[in-house]
């Protein structure tokens, strides 16, 4: 007998690895919260839309164009990107993968960030600037769920392979990439300290 497990949701992991990460990180710690402090329309929008929370999505989506530091996030996420792109097999000799957007979240407490994709992207994934201690993780949604028309529950102890999500844990210094088409969500934050993470997204058109 065989049993061939078909058509993987890949999920990819990284770290930025390279000596003085720590560093590095400080000076995007302090951007993302210099950027909350002077960014008045980004702050109105997130009233709105972010209750709560701080995200530059809707005003500043383009960090990487705007701040060096940001720009050499991008330069550092790069050979990361490359790798999970290389692992989905796709192929983009004739046109570049290119970071369109870049964007910062602040979650404070109680904040959530409900079920979501990314519109008009390819690869999509985030950087983990701020994680204290308890603070939620990403939780993906498996993307055949809307076709569990009548299947049953899965049992708890067989793991998390059958269940219809997944909770990556969330660690400063630490990134995820994703194919924009998966559906995700960044639970309530139950801690008193702000979460806080930049989000990116990859086109190749
Ligand atoms: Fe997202």
């Amino acid at each position: 007998m065989t049993l061939q497990r078909l058509f993987p949701t890949l999920v990819y992991q990284g770290h930025l690895k390279r000596n003085g990460w720590q560093a590095f990180n400080n000076r995007l710690l302090r951007e993302c919260l210099q950027l909350r402090a002077d960014d008045a329309a980004g702050r109105q929008w997130s009233a709105g839309n972010y209750p709560g929370g701080y995200t530059s999505y809707n005003s500043v989506s383009r960090m990487h164009r705007v701040s060096p530091t940001f720009a050499e996030l991008e330069r550092r996420l790069r050979k990361h990107v490359d790798s999970f792109v290389s692992t989905l097999q796709f192929d983009l000799r004739q046109r570049e993968l290119a970071m369109t957007d870049c964007w910062v979240n602040i979650m404070p407490r109680h904040v959530v960030h409900g079920l979501h994709l990314h519109p008009l992207a390819t690869i999509s994934g985030t950087y983990y600037v701020r994680t204290p201690k308890g603070c939620p993780g990403l939780k993906f949604e498996d993307p055949r769920l809307e076709r569990f028309m009548a299947a049953p529950p899965r049992l708890p102890h067989r793991g998390s392979e059958g269940l219809p999500w997944k909770v990556i844990p969330a660690q400063a210094g630490e990134l995820l990439l994703f194919e924009s088409w998966l559906r995700h969500e960044v639970p309530p934050n139950p801690v008193a300290a702000e979460r806080i993470s930049i989000s990116f997204n990859y086109s190749w058109f």
